[in-house]
């Protein structure tokens, strides 16, 4: 296994992202100015994109594995392996998500605790209700953890 930052072109992962984040222009949003990693297990299994939001905490901004490679220890692998990168870089890493299932429990995992919550950011931020798992996602959750 190996994981590779990713320094041009990161439209090409652009299927990855839009399983974390399936609206494109809000994609567009963080992408430029976000850290990317990619974890490679003979070939692409997840990525992700970090977001500096200031002098101490980063966010993660997308994590996605590839379906058929989910639950195989790669996401929680690429996200351990950005503590440590950013361990010497800020004191804290939040991470924000829709009230799901799918979702939450897996970052709980990885030693994130919930942190607060946006009323209504799906309905505010996006063109298009959002269902995850046939729920519609409503409020952004935040979780965070202190390295
Ligand atoms: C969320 C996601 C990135 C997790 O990646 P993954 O590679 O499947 O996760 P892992 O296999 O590393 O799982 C790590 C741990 O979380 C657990 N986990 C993962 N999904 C879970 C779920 N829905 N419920 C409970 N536990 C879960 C795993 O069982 C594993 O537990 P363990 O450490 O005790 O073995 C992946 O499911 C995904 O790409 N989903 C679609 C995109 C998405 O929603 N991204 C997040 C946007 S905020």
């Amino acid at each position: 296994m190996r994981i590779e930052k990713i320094l041009n072109n990161k439209k090409q992962f652009l299927d990855l992202l839009l399983l974390a984040d399936e609206q494109e222009d809000m994609i567009d949003r963080y992408l430029e100015e976000g850290e990317m990693f990619a974890l490679y297990d003979d070939d692409l299994k997840s990525i992700c994109v970090m977001v500096q939001k200031d002098s101490q905490i980063y966010e993660l901004k997308n994590l996605a594995t590839y379906e058929k490679y989910q639950g195989k220890g790669y996401g929680k692998a690429l996200v351990k392996y950005i503590f440590n990168y950013y361990k010497d870089k800020c004191k804290t890493i939040i991470v924000g998500t829709g009230e799901s299932d799918l979702t939450i429990p897996f970052y709980e995992k990885c030693g994130f605790c919930i942190s607060h919550r946006v009323k209504n950011f799906f309905i505010d931020n996006y063109d298009h209700p959002i269902f995850e798992d046939g729920v519609q996602l409503i409020d952004m959750i935040y979780l965070k953890i202190d390295l």
